[in-house]
């Protein structure tokens, strides 16, 4: 799969690699990528061969500054409408893959950038790594799970901050916070990726598949619900060897 314009995805070795590819526009996230990432995912969702996936942005500057502001500024109201439904058709695709995500991320990590990797399971950070969602400064709201995916990361009051001042974070902190897992220096970013892949692809499916929801469902439940979900999965899993 590759007659993409704007989104790079190769399948290596059971191992997903999509790549934001608008690094002259520091991989501003526009109508062209969603409708690319959307058919990406699908492709993801589907393909027994892909165990893990790994998101990373091109160039040197930038995963992704956000959504791209010529569009936002220009776009008249029926682009807009189009562009919120497939937002939100990405970010549900995005959360309903149950297998592992890791976002590879440096540089400029703003707006749809920081909602995108906050979609992933595993956030790995370069040095150089700044975070942000600048929407409310625009006038809008993160409108791509961020209001709902950051809290759930890093807690209430640092999400609130973050999203009501605008206050960009950088990797350290970031780290500090939980937002990212690890901070890598530039070079190893990729290889730090790849060896969490690799290590993830060698376990079976079904249960890195189980475990995640597991978890992630289980963030919105109570202890005794989510014990129930664990419960359901546990003896799937079991069934199914
Ligand atoms: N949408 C569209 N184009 C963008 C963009 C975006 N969100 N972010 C950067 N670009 C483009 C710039 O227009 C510029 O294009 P040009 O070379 O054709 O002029 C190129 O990417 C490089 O960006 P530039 O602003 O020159 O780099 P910088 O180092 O001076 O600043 C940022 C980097 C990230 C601070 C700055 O680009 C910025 O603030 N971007 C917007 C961030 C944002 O608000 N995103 C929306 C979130 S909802």
């Amino acid at each position: 799969m590759s007659d993409f314009e704007v989104i790079i995805y190769e399948k290596l070795d059971g191992v997903g690699h999509v790549t934001l590819n608008r690094p002259y526009a520091l991989n501003a996230y526009n109508l062209k990528m969603r409708d690319e990432l959307y058919q990406v995912l699908g492709a993801i969702k589907d393909d027994p061969e892909v165990k893990v996936v790994i998101f990373q942005g091109a160039g040197d500057r930038a995963f992704c500054a956000g959504a791209d502001l010529t569009e936002f500024l220009t776009a008249p109201s029926p682009v807009i409408a189009r562009q919120v439904r497939w937002e939100r058709d990405v970010w549900g695709l995005f959360l309903s893959i149950t297998k592992p995500l890791i976002a590879a991320v440096h540089g400029y990590v703003l707006g749809s950038g920081l909602e995108i990797a906050l979609c992933c399971d595993i956030r790995l950070a370069s040095e150089d790594a700044q975070f942000g969602l600048p929407e409310a400064g625009l006038g809008i709201i993160p409108a791509a799970g961020g209001s709902q995916t950051l809290p759930r990361m890093i807690g209430g009051a640092k999400a609130l901050e973050m999203i009501l001042t605008g206050r960009w974070i950088k990797a350290e902190e970031a780290h500090r916070l939980k937002l990212v897992n690890q901070v890598v220096s530039r070079r190893d970013l990729l290889p730090a990726a790849e060896r969490l892949a690799s290590k993830i692809k060698s376990y079976s499916p079904a249960a890195l598949a189980c475990a995640k929801q597991a978890i992630i469902r289980g963030l919105d439940l109570s202890l005794d619900q989510g014990l129930e979900v664990e419960a359901k999965l546990g003896e799937l899993i079991l069934s199914s060897r």
